[in-house]
């Protein structure tokens, strides 16, 4: 059977990922398309629960590599659970963040190193890498300024100083995109998000026909 078409959406937070992705999963439903959206840890209880333990304020004595290996247990977990049944029903699957989230925060952004991230997730994921990636770039201050625009609280100390840490990430990903130029395409998130949405159907649309 043939299978379906695996996409992924990365970018910062505020790139507005979330939106678009549900302006996506009804303008391809609107052409007869079956989509999966998700998101990791995708409601997978197992993954889920990874997370929980990544997250944990508590455990502020977890080591970068740790977590690390631990989004990627959680990524593989969804992948079999979610991701691979929906692709081979023949779905579009939509997924918010995937294997780029760790090449850039963990690899690139806290430094362990794009390839060592890299080479845990490929025996994570398999053979399974997005047949298409969608890079929502927009600069750090930007992303910042809409999660206050957006949010109820205060933009903190903490999220001002780390401001750096969000410009690695976004080098990060650049890299990335260079390097995977056949696999990650590039839109300029800082447009209106109807414009975001417009420019993100048609590259999907166009993977389609390929
Ligand atoms: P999330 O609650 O999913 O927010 P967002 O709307 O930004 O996607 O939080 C994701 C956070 O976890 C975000 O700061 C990026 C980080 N993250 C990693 O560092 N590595 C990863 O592999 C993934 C999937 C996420």
């Amino acid at each position: 059977m043939k299978r379906g078409l695996f996409i992924t959406i990365e970018g910062p937070e505020g790139a507005g990922k979330t939106s678009v992705i549900q302006m996506l999963k009804q303008g391809l439903a609107e052409i007869g398309q079956t989509v999966t959206a998700t998101r990791e840890p995708g409601g997978i209880s197992i993954s889920e629960q990874i997370r929980e333990v990544i997250l944990n304020k508590d455990h502020t004595s977890m080591d970068g590599r740790t977590e690390a290996l631990l989004y990627a247990a959680a990524r593989r977990q969804h992948l079999v659970e979610k991701i691979m049944p929906a692709l081979q029903e023949g779905h579009i699957v939509l997924c918010d963040r995937f294997i780029d989230s760790s090449l850039a925060y963990q690899g690139y952004a806290r430094g362990l190193g794009m390839k060592e991230v890299y080479e845990i997730n490929q025996f994570a994921i398999g053979e399974l890498m997005p047949d298409l990636t969608l890079l929502f770039d927009v600069r750090p201050e930007v992303g910042l300024n809409r999660i206050k625009a957006h949010g109820e609280r205060e933009v903190n100390r903490l999220d001002l100083e780390a401001l750096s840490f969000h410009e690695k990430v976004r080098e990060g990903y650049l890299q990335l995109a260079e390097q995977f130029s056949e696999r990650i395409s590039v839109i300029n998130a800082e447009a209106e998000v109807e414009t975001v949405y417009r420019e993100s159907l048609n590259r999907i649309m166009a993977k389609m026909n390929e």
